[in-house]
């Protein structure tokens, strides 16, 4: 059982703005040896200050004066108790070493729930599951289970109660917020919103775009990033990474007024990386911010906000070994202080009389009603062990076996992976394909009845980029003619699964 040491001794009264103010007993807890490697918090933006509502320039708070300054403790919680022996995906101890300037800490692998999961299949058999689906929604981490089991005890309502128990939950809730933030590379103002997930985080973009704001976007993009926008500027996939760059400066130029830059950093499709740090460079060039999809880069590479010059990044807990319901929006203040709150209710509201006075820092702001504490902890828990491994390790193993996969893929006569960019382009763990003689959700189901693989079949929530890809016009989500089958990997994930796909798509493909 995971310990829950609390306080060395009752914190005082809490009031709204300082309700994270208890200090726990920081002599217990994985959180501060686990410290994120990310730039201190006190590292300042880049180059870019001030900001307006025209959206010309890229940053900073606006509205001086009228925005409260966000509280969050900056004290580590004891509420872990998790520490578990973790497991490499092959089962054996691996530990991350330090990169370059990384200052990671070095810890096993996490070990993922369900990774014993039984499951049945023709004859009645039960197999393993190999899990090859993480691009939709990873397994949970170890260490995030045992944050949740360990913060439940004293669950209770945030940022209001008086009660030992609130505010014990609030400052959890304020310290998943803080390790989110530097997880992420933010820097010190950026705000930091807790959403349902990355639709969640992109749709409340969308609604504090300042009026008139034109989007761009490429039609590679999940729908979650290419649909929430009411004025948008569609690209082409581009041809290569290059072109991707020179498409984007020659649509921002022509844009008058705020403009916005959405792309994800790594194709939840394809798996291959964008190169937002250049996508970046020339959004600000244009007096546009970014907002960069990061969903289906989070779980397989480190993310540094301030470093690549990031307006906004947006991610899900459930694809980053958090699967209880939060996800985050992260970014540029000024935006978000003045579009309008995106649920309208209690906790967004400091006021209401004959007029309503709603609060002006973004998180109160845009997280009105009980927020999703507990995915909150989760997701600030996948953060703490992703770092505590070390990305060094992750993307180390991470890359063997991605490579075992595409190299047995491409020997099989009859299978076709999807790129956009080539076979030598870099790619997260996630690798899409097409089996000839067989629509995607023939292989889809005979890989799960007769093999126990679970993959994703379909358009993956990317139509036009589908299309694309398979050069066939797209009848719907129903059109299994216009789909593929997508295999994605994570920590869990073993020679022996990547193995057993390989074997039933041989047999598939000779039968
Ligand atoms: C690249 C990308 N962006 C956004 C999303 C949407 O994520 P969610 O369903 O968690 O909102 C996904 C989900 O597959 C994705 O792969």
């Amino acid at each position: 059982m995971p310990t829950l040491t609390i306080f060395n001794s009752v914190p005082s009264q809490p009031t709204p703005s300082n309700a994270a103010s208890p200090q726990p007993d920081s002599s217990h807890t994985d959180r501060s040896q686990a410290a994120p490697s990310q730039p201190p918090l006190s590292q300042t933006a880049s180059s870019q200050t001030g900001s307006s509502k025209a959206g010309s320039s890229q940053t900073g708070s606006s509205k001086a004066g009228r925005s409260r300054p966000h509280r969050s403790p900056q004290t580590g919680l004891s509420q872990t108790g998790s520490s578990q022996a973790g497991r490499s995906p092959a089962g054996a101890s691996v530990t991350g070493a330090s990169p370059a300037g990384g200052g990671e800490a070095e810890r096993p692998i996490p070990a993922v729930l369900g990774a014993d999961l039984q499951v049945p299949v023709k004859g009645g058999r039960l197999v393993g599951y190999a899990n090859l689906d993480y691009a939709a929604s990873a397994p949970c981490l170890e260490p995030v289970s045992a944050a949740v089991t360990a913060a439940l005890p004293a669950y209770s309502s945030v940022h209001r109660g008086a009660g030992y128990a609130s505010q014990l939950t609030t400052a959890r809730y304020e310290q998943a917020r803080h390790t989110v933030r530097a997880f992420a590379g933010a820097r010190p103002d950026d705000a930091v919103i807790f959403t349902r997930n990355t639709t969640d985080a992109t749709n409340l973009l969308a609604g504090c775009l300042p009026e008139g704001t034109t989007t761009v976007v490429f039609d590679t993009e999940h729908h979650a990033s290419l649909l929430p926008w009411k004025k948008s500027v569609r690209l082409a996939p581009p041809a290569f990474p290059g072109e991707a760059v020179r498409a984007a400066d020659q649509a921002l130029a022509a844009i008058d007024g705020p403009k916005l830059l959405v792309v994800t950093a790594a194709s939840n499709v394809t798996g291959e990386l964008w190169p937002i740090a250049a996508l970046a460079h020339i959004a600000h060039r244009h007096g546009a911010r970014i907002l960069v999809d990061a969903a289906q880069y989070v779980p397989h590479r480190r993310l540094n906000l301030t470093a690549l010059d990031l307006d906004y990044v947006a991610f899900s807990g459930h694809k980053l070994y958090a699967p209880f319901g939060a996800g985050v929006l992260i970014g540029r203040r000024d935006w978000l202080t003045d579009g309008e709150p995106y649920l309208k209710g209690g906790g967004a509201v400091r006021s209401v009389g004959d007029t309503t006075e709603w609060h002006d820092d973004p998180e109160p702001r845009h997280e009105a009603g009980t927020p999703n504490v507990l995915g909150a902890i989760a997701l600030a828990a996948a953060c703490d062990a992703l770092t505590a491994t070390g990305w060094t390790a992750l993307v180390h193993e991470e890359e063997r076996l991605i490579a075992r996969l595409r190299s047995g893929l491409a020997a099989i006569e009859g299978v076709h992976e999807l790129s956009l960019w080539g076979d030598d382009h870099p790619r997260v763990g996630i690798v899409s394909f097409t089996v000839s003689g067989y629509t995607a959700r023939e292989v889809a189901e005979i890989l799960s009845s007769e093999y126990g693989i679970g993959v994703r079949d379909g358009k993956f929530c990317a139509h036009p980029f589908l299309q694309h890809l398979l050069g066939k016009s797209d009848g719907g989500c129903d059109d299994d003619t216009a789909s593929a089958v997508r295999a994605s990997i994570g920590i869990g994930t073993t020679d022996a699964h990547v193995d057993r796909l390989l074997e039933a798509l041989r047999n598939l493909t000779t039968r």
